[in-house]
């Protein structure tokens, strides 16, 4: 995974960069900044693998920047851009120890190969170099409230954390009304909002944020207050996955209904969403527009759509008529029981836990465990974003 730093004083070329990263799986944007000073600062705060840095700035222009980040860190890989294609800039470039020069206008694969090439002719420290794959990152979503993300993210995450190698983390992005706390009864004694005020956010403070469960899940808890949860932009919620991404093969982010900041950086930072609907008609048509939305994005091919509550009888709208109104396929079934639900939660047994023979414990660990005969498959399971393949049309 490389993380990426933009630099451009222009909003507009910032968000075009943005857009051709966010579609690539091995390459995260861990932040943006408006000026030369600007980038020096935020490259101490989230110390990226790669920084997109245009020349022509107020303030301190790219060059000047380049010259002293690579003085700074020789692990970082500068990459400039100019409107002025001359030998001569080219040469104060390379002194001021640019990897790469991208002269404008230039297209996306210019600008990915550039990525790559700046990225490769760097020396790395040698965690980066041991070859740890990218994570699996999974946001469980709904954008109608109480349709049982924060239920089902908790349970996924354990269930990932019991029946796959490697290490899992639960994400608590609902910064506002967060529930994780309480599903998993982990009080929490520091959360994403004293993180974010951390001076010196790296690997060894992130991890005395992470709790971890009796069960061996590892948890980050949200902020104990909707005030707090202010305090987290997507800048934040960017870095946070970076370090998950760095110290886990599983992540489940319980992402809030509401299209925030947030929100927004964890569906597309991850590498499958799972879409939560009920069989009401309110939760149906918020899943559309939800889904219009993601289809713009992009993001239509690593999503599946998961129904909650599902057996409600002929008082709910039907498994065939939600696919058609939704136009995708449902991937994951999963019933409704009350008394389990309410009692697993009131006690802080998650199901999955406490009750593993149940049936939505049992649709739960289908979620997470291999389709029949994908089982011997050598190395680390395929995200499922790749065994999507539930989509109708569009996308
Ligand atoms: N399959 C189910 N069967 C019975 N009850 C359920 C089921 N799924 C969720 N619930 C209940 O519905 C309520 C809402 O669930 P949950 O808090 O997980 O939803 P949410 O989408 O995270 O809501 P919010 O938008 O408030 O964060 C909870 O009381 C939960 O126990
Ligand atoms: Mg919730």
């Amino acid at each position: 995974m490389i993380s990426i730093l933009i630099v451009d004083d222009n909003e507009e070329t910032r968000r075009g960069i943005r857009k051709t990263l966010v579609q690539e799986k091995n390459m995260i944007v861990v932040g943006e900044a408006v000026n030369g000073e600007d980038c020096i600062q935020r490259t101490a705060d989230v110390r990226p693998d790669v920084v997109v840095m245009d020349i022509e700035m107020p303030i301190l222009d790219g060059i000047q920047a380049c010259d002293v980040l690579t003085k700074k860190y020789n692990d970082l890989a500068v990459i400039l851009c100019t409107m002025q294609p001359t030998v001569e800039k080219m040469q104060q470039c390379l002194a001021a120890g640019a990897k790469e020069v991208l002269f404008k206008p230039y297209d996306a694969n210019e600008l990915l190969a550039a990525i790559r090439r700046a990225f490769d002719r760097t020396p790395h420290p040698e965690e980066k170099q041991a070859g740890k794959l990218p994570a699996e990152i999974v946001a469980v979503y709904s954008p109608k409230g109480g349709t049982g993300v924060s239920l089902l993210a908790a349970n996924l995450a354990l269930a990932y954390s019991l029946r796959r190698k490697g290490k899992t983390l639960l994400l608590d992005y609902d910064v506002h009304y967060g529930s994780g706390a309480l599903i998993l009864q982990l009080p929490p004694n520091r959360t994403i909002a004293e993180w974010v005020q951390e001076e010196v956010k790296d690997e060894d403070v992130f991890r005395q944020y992470v709790m971890t469960h009796k069960s061996g899940l590892d948890f980050l808890a949200a902020p104990f207050s909707p005030e707090q949860g202010d305090l987290v932009d997507g800048d934040e919620a960017r870095t946070i996955l970076k370090f998950a991404n760095s110290l886990y093969e599983h992540v489940v982010i319980d992402v809030p209904s509401k299209i925030t900041e947030v929100a927004m950086v964890a569906l597309e930072q991850s590498t499958g969403i799972l879409l939560v609907v009920s069989t009401d008609i309110l939760a149906v048509n918020n899943a559309r527009k939800a889904i219009n939305i993601l289809r713009e994005l992009r993001f239509l091919g690593k999503v599946r759509l998961v129904l909650n509550r599902s057996n409600v009888g002929s008082i709910g709208v039907k498994d065939n008529e939600i696919e058609e109104a939704l136009e995708l396929k449902i991937s994951h079934f999963i019933p409704s029981d009350g008394r389990l639900t309410v009692a697993s939660i009131n006690t802080g047994e998650p199901l999955v836990l406490k009750y593993p023979k149940s049936d939505i414990a049992r649709a739960v660990f289908a979620i997470v465990d291999p389709p029949p005969g994908k089982t011997k498959q050598a190395g680390r399971k395929t995200p499922f974003r790749l065994q999507a393949g539930s989509i109708r049309s569009g996308g």
